[in-house]
């Protein structure tokens, strides 16, 4: 009997049965807390219920999917049945992290708005701005009939050519953390859940279901997991998902430390642990070792639990009160969002344009300018002439492949670029920057060359008061990416160089890039994924509508070597082979590489460049409450309003740190021109201590401790010494509240 008929058949079962409860039950209470009220329900559900709660089966409705479940939502990564019988609500599950995504194909009536990649919206520095981007796709998870989303990417952005960088938050774990833990209350804010992932090192795409990453302990603490820890203690993620990869030798669903030692017992994590989809391998190691939801099933031999965790329980391999606390995690979260008590109809009816200006903010922060000689920029009233070449800028923008892909409104801009099948095709958001300059420019006459001829580009750029070049790099999921523009592109800006002095390139990549042309042009702007709106956003950052603010999340080098592994393995591997990747530079992750290894990058950490100029000084610093507390003042000393992004980077004067510096604080100060505005950050203690796995928990060394106050991670700024106590912090600290 096919599964289908199975489940339906339990679903209906449930529904006619005289218990089927009208009345509310005692679970559903809400003078009661919602630990009570998972108590109540887990205590009266029947084991083949709780077994309903800890499988997720893949929702789209395709050949290779046996389970054809009609309480799925059309297209969408997951679906839990619920518990009509105990009015439980099933779960409906979306990617990701640039709003509801389509799984496989476009859907015409399922168009969504693209916030921009994670990339960009931790460019921002603005976890304000990040709240209101994730607010935003929540209510269109919430409209479209979800109560999960899958969204909260931060794993390091260690391997610049990761396919997946364009979802996460850059290489700091301080940064990252901020600013996807404000993604996640955002999309929180609608009484649904998500889930931060990929717990944990899925640093690299290429053969990710069997690489083995091999990090010694402080290390992971300090890094990776540090942005894991401060992502989930900012903002309490109903879930998180385990990655595909195995960490030191065994597979990360179903790994002990990291999943019940590090999660669950030294954070305290309360919610539950969902595979990555089709990421499980043994019922009783994934039961025992904590992943509490299998997620992706899409036929019988890939599932773990169902009638095989049955089995395991009656023959005692698995306690019941192992399933119990699965299933008491689900039901909490659930309930304490407010989904449980308030499922989501889906009315499909999304404020598109309202929902777009919250893109078009994003985008317009997260944008950065990289290079801006003889201030070529922002486009001068006088710049009658204005090429535009290449990136498909005449109709869209692009955006990211895989799972996260969203169907923007209006469909997708180009058709036919890229893999035909998943993680493919190429999507652009119909937002042309080159229509909305001419909406800027009206009286500006602008020319377009598409960029597929270099010669017949550089003509036309030759005619041009000023050249704009777009150049992209498409990134998905399951690929990673060589740092070189694709399609011949920098011969392309070489080409429109060598014709006209004057050009500025746009870059639309998902992390960093090599620019081998970038001393021959004379502007530099990275758009990253723009999202929905992003054809406005470039436009009003190049004519200066919008006095550009983005600040870099990950360093730019100068060549692939630059980075611990110019080439990430997994190319000639086997399909099933496990292999090893070291990491080790262990917690020096990004700029703290390229420090400790004395290499000047492209562009580094925390650069962005402004319209106006800014003046950081009086900085001071002492010990507050354990930890370093510092203060300075911004004056915008330019004509033009401006956001600023002050970084405050701490050292050991004795050193003995995985390297030199880390971020330590930050903080975003919008100043009308003349105008100064002074700030006061504290150094979250953890970030000047060493992890300790004797203790366990973090030792800050007493002694000297250099606090600046800088523009980038290359920016010697201002420095104050601060004497530190011995302090000695617990595994957890900072733990979820
Ligand atoms: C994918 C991705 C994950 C996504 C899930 C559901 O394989 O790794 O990020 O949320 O499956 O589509």
């Amino acid at each position: 009997m096919k599964i289908t008929r199975i489940l339906a058949t339990v679903a209906a079962l449930a529904l006619c049965s005289p218990l089927a409860a009208a009345a509310p039950l005692a679970w559903q209470n809400k003078a009661l807390n919602a630990d009570a009220r998972a108590n109540l329900l887990v205590g009266a559900m029947t084991t083949d219920e709780k077994l309903l709660l800890v499988t997720s089966y893949y929702g789209t409705q395709v050949a290779w999917n046996e389970y054809r479940d009609p309480g799925a939502r059309r297209q969408s990564a997951g679906f839990v049945p619920g518990v009509p019988r105990l009015n439980f609500t099933p779960q409906w599950q979306t990617d990701a992290g640039s709003g509801v995504a389509t799984q496989g194909v476009a859907v015409p009536d399922l168009q969504r708005t693209a916030l921009p990649a994670g990339i960009l919206t931790a460019s921002t520095w603005n976890p304000d701005l990040a709240v209101r981007g994730g607010a935003m796709i929540g209510a269109e998870a919430r409209a479209s009939g979800f109560n999960t989303m899958l969204a909260g990417g931060v794993d390091l952005l260690r391997e610049p050519g990761n396919g997946r960088n364009f979802e996460y938050g850059g290489e700091d774990p301080l940064l990252a953390g901020t600013m996807v833990g404000a993604i996640v209350r955002g999309i929180q804010s609608n009484q649904i859940i998500t889930t931060i992932k990929h717990f944990a090192f899925n640093d690299q795409e290429r053969r990710r279901t069997t690489v083995n990453i091999l990090i010694d302990e402080p290390s992971a603490r300090m890094s990776d997991l540090l942005a894991f820890q401060i992502a989930i203690e900012q903002s309490s993620p109903g879930s998180i998902m385990c990655s595909y990869n195995l960490v030191n030798g065994e597979w990360a669903c179903q790994n002990d430390w990291l999943l019940n030692k590090v999660l669950k017992h030294d954070w305290g994590y309360k919610g539950f642990v969902m595979s990555d989809w089709g990421a499980m391998h043994d019922t009783v190691k994934n039961a025992l070792n904590g992943l509490d939801q299998e997620a992706g099933v899409q036929k019988p031999a890939d599932y773990v639990y169902r009638d095989k965790l049955k089995a395991a329980i009656a023959d005692g391999r698995v306690p019941m009160a192992v399933l119990d606390d699965k299933v008491r995690r689900i039901a909490r979260v659930l309930i304490e969002s407010g989904a449980a008590d308030n499922p989501p109809t889906p009315d499909n009816r999304i404020p598109y344009a309202a929902h777009e200006a919250v893109s078009q903010a994003d985008a317009e922060e997260g944008i950065v300018l990289l290079k801006n000689d003889g201030h070529i920029l922002p486009l001068a009233g006088t710049a009658r002439r204005i090429a535009i070449i290449g990136g498909h800028a005449d109709v869209g923008v692009l955006t990211g492949g895989g799972s996260a892909q969203v169907y923007p409104r209006g469909g997708s801009a180009v058709h036919g670029e890229g893999p035909k099948s998943w993680p493919g095709p190429i999507v652009y958001a119909p937002s042309s920057p080159l229509k909305a300059l001419k909406a800027e420019r009206p009286g500006a006459r602008i020319s377009w060359a598409d960029g597929s001829d270099p010669a017949a580009a550089a003509t036309v750029a030759s005619k041009a008061d000023v050249a704009i070049v777009f150049v992209t790099q498409w990134t998905a999921e399951s690929l990673d990416f060589p740092l070189t523009l694709p399609d011949n592109q920098d011969a392309l800006v070489d080409a429109v160089a060598r014709a006209n002095p004057n050009t500025v390139v746009v870059l639309q990549t998902g992390g960093p890039v090599l620019m081998p042309w970038i001393d021959r042009v004379r502007g530099a702007v990275e758009a990253w994924y723009p999202g929905s709106k992003g054809g406005e956003a470039i436009a009003r950052i190049l004519t200066g509508k919008v006095n550009p603010s983005g600040h870099l999340p990950a360093t730019f080098g100068r060549a692939a070597s630059d980075w611990p592994r110019a080439e990430i393995d997994g190319l000639n591997r086997g399909e099933k082979e496990i292999f090893d990747v070291r990491f080790s530079e262990g917690a020096a992750v990004g700029y703290k590489w390229f420090d400790k290894n004395g290499t000047r990058p492209l562009f580094p950490f925390g650069h962005g460049l402004s319209y106006t100029s800014f003046q950081q000084s009086g900085l001071s610093a002492g010990v507050k409450r354990g930890t370093i507390v510092a203060s300075f003042t911004v004056r915008n000393t330019g004509s033009v309003a401006g956001k600023h992004v002050a970084q405050i980077y701490v050292s050991p004067a004795a050193g003995g740190w995985e390297a030199p510096k880390r971020l330590g604080a930050f903080t975003k100060l919008t100043l009308a021109p003349g105008r100064a505005s002074s700030a006061t950050v504290t150094i979250d203690p953890r970030l000047l201590g060493m992890w300790d796995s004797a203790r366990p928990g973090w030792k800050v060394a007493a002694g000297k401790y250099r606090v600046t106050l800088a523009s980038s991670a290359a920016d010697r700024g201002t420095s104050v010494i601060v004497t530190m106590p011995e302090r000695h912090l617990p595994a957890g600290a900072g733990v979820a509240k």
